[in-house]
């Protein structure tokens, strides 16, 4: 992967701290994710696109028999994942690279859904990167993002806007608006659904017009 220095402190807290207490902070939300990716009613031979795959949290909620594609930039979760998928017995279904998000490595129109679970608070450009979705997903595919996006509602206050200033390059952001990422794109909003029990992470059905 070309080095690409925006990346350079979300590639080391990924590769370093991140993936011993990330187990943790997935585990209450295992039902919610299964919901969420309930609504792209996945079919047999179906292509599926999940960057930002992480180790692979999403994997599980996945029938085989479904094609998936997983990037990320770190090493160290697309291992954990890569680990997942070999003891699932399932590599004949499931490909992880690494690849950046706002540069996919596929041609137009080549999946029948995306996955962007928890990705779109953490890449850099967010905007970037879900073009480069709508660009590799059919149109009519769907677009899950299960993310803690916000909706209408905007931060001003100077505190969150600071705190959110250091979070977002080694963590993620917590005031990026659904509306502003996909607003240039020729999508819609189909479903929402509540992604965890108080409501901060929400699922969004997004249908490629
Ligand atoms: C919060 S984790 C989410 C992982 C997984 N999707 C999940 O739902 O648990 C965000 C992931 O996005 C990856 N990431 C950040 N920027 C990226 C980029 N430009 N391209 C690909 N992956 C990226 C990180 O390395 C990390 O694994």
């Amino acid at each position: 992967m070309a080095f690409k220095l925006k990346n350079i402190i979300t590639l080391l807290s990924f590769n370093s701290f991140i993936p011993y207490f990330y187990p943790a902070m997935m585990f209450p939300l295992r039902k919610w994710r299964k919901e969420a990716i309930g609504m792209l009613n996945l079919q047999d031979g179906d292509k599926v696109i999940i960057p930002g795959v992480g180790s692979g949290h999403d994997l599980k909620y996945i029938p085989k028999g479904v094609i998936v594609n997983g990037v990320d930039i770190s090493e160290v979760m697309l291992n954990i994942a890569i680990l997942k998928v070999k003891i699932a017995n399932n590599e004949d279904y499931i490909s992880l690279n690494i690849m950046d998000g706002e540069d996919l490595r596929f041609p137009d129109n080549t999946f029948d859904s995306a996955i962007l679970g928890l990705f779109l608070t953490c890449v850099f450009d967010p905007q970037k990167a879900f073009s480069e979705v709508v660009r590799v997903v059919k149109p009519k595919g769907k677009i899950l993002i299960y993310d803690h996006l916000v909706r209408k509602k905007k931060w001003s206050a100077h505190f969150v806007r600071s705190m959110d200033a250091v979070m977002k390059y080694n963590f993620c952001s917590f005031i990026r608006r659904v509306e502003d990422i996909i607003a240039e794109q020729p999508v819609s909003v189909s479903k929402e659904i509540r992604g965890d029990f108080f409501g901060f992470i929400k699922g969004f059905l997004v249908i490629k017009n």
